[in-house]
C-alpha cells in the first residue's frame, strides 16, 4: 500500500537528472524530490510534496528559472493533462533523453529515429466523459478531468469532436460518469483516425442501451464518422471497453502503412502513432534473417502481416482469439499468405524458423524467454516498450543463449518519456 502525506516545505534547487518516468529530479537534504513537468537545468522553487510510492514528488512548485532545454508547449492544457509530460521540452532533447535512459536501463547504447510527425501523430483518443469535464485525467490524479478543448497530438479535429459530443449529450440528456460515485450513463468517447486513409470511427462507450431517438441524434451529431459504435459496458472500471453494437457506416477503419493495409476495430490494439510505425516495421523488417518468420504475441498482425507482403513466410501466435480474426483479416485483405493462431507463447512450441519476432506485453517475456533459449533459432527481434522488462529477460534467461547484436529506438510517442526498442538478438556460437 502506498502511503499519502502532503507536506509544506520551501526548497529551491536545480534540476539535475530524470526519473525513468520522466520527471526532473533535485538532490535536497532528504534525498530526492521528483518534480513532475520539470526538466534539466531549470531551477525550481518546490513549495508542498506528497509520498507516494517511496518517492517525495512535489505537488506545488514555481519555475524561477528556465532551462535552456524547455520550448512551448503546443498546447493549452499543458502541465495539467496527464498526456504528456515532456511537451515543454525541445524535441532533440527528447529524444536525447530517451536514448540515456534507455541505456542506463539495459546498458546498450542505440540509435534513435525520431517520429516523422510530433504533432496529430496519435490515431486513437479516449475522452474519459465525467460530470467534472471531458477530456483526460489529471496528471497523477484517478478523479479529477482536464476538460479538454483541444489535442493537437491527437488531431486537429478534436475541437470539432468534443463540440459533437457535448451538442450529443446535451440533447440526449445523458448523464455523463460520476468518477467517484462510479455512477452515470456515458463514460468515453473513442475516436480513431486512419491518417494516411482519412477514415473515422467513433465509439460511445455507456451504461445504457440507447433508444431509437438517442441513436438517431447520435447518428446526426457524428454524421462525418465512416464507423459508428455504441458500445455498452457492463463494468464500472475506468477504460473504454465494451460490447460493441456497430450503429451506422463501416464494421472496421483502414489504416495504409506504405502498400499495407490494416483494418481497425474499436476492440482491438493498433499501434498508436501511424507514422513512427512505419519506421518501427522498417525497423523489424531490417533485422529479419532468413525467410521463414515466427511473430510471436502477433496482435492483429502488424509486424506479420508487413513481413508477409515482403516476401517472408510468416506464421504468428497470439493469445486473444478476436486479434487472431483481425489478423487473418489483414492477411486476406492484403493478399498474403500469413497465418495467425490462437494460443499461450508459454504453450507454444518453437520449431524451425530462421527469426521469431516477439512484441510481449509490458511484463516481457518470462518463462516464454526459456522456450527461445532452448529452441534452435539463430536470429530473434526482441521489440519492447518496457525497457527494465527487457533487461530481467536477458539478464534471466535469453543471454544463455543469445547476444545482442544490433538495437534501434523508435520514438512511437512523442512528449512522453516512453520509447519503443527494437533488438536483434543472435545465437551465441
Ligand atoms: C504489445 S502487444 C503486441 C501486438 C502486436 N505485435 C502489434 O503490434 O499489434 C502484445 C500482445 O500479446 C498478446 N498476449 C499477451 N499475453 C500473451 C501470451 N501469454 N501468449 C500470446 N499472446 C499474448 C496480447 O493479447 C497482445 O495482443
Amino acid at each position: 500500500m502506498h502511503k499519502f502525506s502532503n507536506a509544506c516545505m520551501k526548497i529551491t534547487g536545480r534540476v539535475s537528472g530524470m526519473s525513468e518516468d520522466g520527471l526532473g529530479t533535485i538532490k535536497a537534504k532528504n534525498g530526492i524530490i521528483y518534480v513532475p513537468f520539470s526538466y534539466p537545468s531549470d531551477i525550481v522553487k518546490v513549495k508542498r510534496t506528497k509520498h507516494r510510492f517511496g518517492r517525495k514528488m512535489a505537488t506545488d512548485f514555481e519555475l524561477l528559472e528556465e532551462s535552456s532545454l524547455r520550448q512551448r508547449p503546443g498546447c493549452t492544457h499543458f502541465g495539467r493533462c496527464g498526456g504528456c509530460l515532456w511537451q515543454g521540452l525541445k524535441y532533440g532533447e527528447q529524444l536525447r533523453l530517451k536514448r540515456e535512459l534507455f541505456e542506463k536501463a539495459t546498458g546498450i547504447s542505440a540509435e534513435i529515429k525520431g517520429s516523422p510527425r510530433v504533432w496529430g501523430f496519435r490515431n486513437i483518443s479516449n475522452f474519459i466523459v465525467t460530470i467534472s469535464g471531458i477530456g483526460l485525467k489529471e496528471y497523477g490524479s484517478p478523479f479529477r478531468v482536464v476538460d479538454l478543448r483541444e489535442c493537437p497530438i491527437f488531431s486537429k479535429k478534436t475541437p470539432e469532436y468534443l463540440r459533437s459530443l457535448r451538442g450529443f449529450l446535451a440533447e440526449a440528456g445523458l448523464k455523463p460518469w460520476d468518477l467517484k460515485k462510479k455512477t452515470g450513463e456515458v463514460h468515453y468517447l473513442q475516436v480513431r483516425e486512419g491518417k494516411f486513409t482519412g477514415e473515422v470511427m467513433v465509439n460511445l462507450i455507456a451504461h445504457i442501451k440507447p433508444k431509437e431517438k438517442v441513436l438517431e441524434a447520435f447518428r446526426d451529431y457524428f454524421s462525418f464518422a465512416d464507423s459508428l459504435y455504441w458500445s455498452i459496458k457492463q463494468d464500472t472500471k475506468d477504460n473504454p471497453r465494451g460490447d460493441t453494437q456497430l450503429v451506422d457506416g463501416e464494421p472496421y477503419i483502414r489504416e495504409r502503412i506504405e502498400d499495407v493495409l490494416y483494418l481497425i476495430h474499436p476492440n482491438s490494439f493498433f499501434q498508436t502513432n501511424s507514422y513512427a510505425l512505419t519506421l518501427l516495421l522498417k525497423a523489424v523488417e531490417e533485422f529479419a534473417d532468413g525467410e521463414e518468420v515466427l511473430d510471436l504475441y502477433s496482435g492483429v498482425g502488424t509486424f506479420g502481416i508487413w513481413l508477409a507482403k515482403k516476401g517472408f513466410w510468416v506464421e504468428g501466435v497470439e493469445l486473444n482469439p478476436f486479434a487472431v480474426d483481425m489478423a487473418s483479416r489483414n492477411a486476406e485483405l492484403n493478399g498474403v499468405n500469413a497465418r495467425f493462431s490462437v494460443g499461450r507463447v508459454e504453450e507454444t512450441p518453437i520449431g524451425n524458423y530462421d527469426t521469431v519476432i516477439v512484441d510481449p506485453p509490458r511484463k516481457g517475456l518470462k518463462e516464454a524467454a526459456e522456450l527461445l533459449v532452448k529452441s534452435g533459432v539463430e536470429n530473434v527481434v526482441y521489440v519492447s516498450c518496457n525497457p527494465k522488462a527487457f533487461k530481467l529477460d536477458y539478464e534471466n534467461h535469453l543471454s544463455k543463449g543469445y547476444r545482442v547484436e544490433e538495437a534501434v529506438l523508435v520514438d512511437m510517442f512523442p512528449h512522453t518519456p516512453h520509447v519503443e526498442a527494437v533488438v536483434k538478438l543472435r545465437r551465441k556460437s
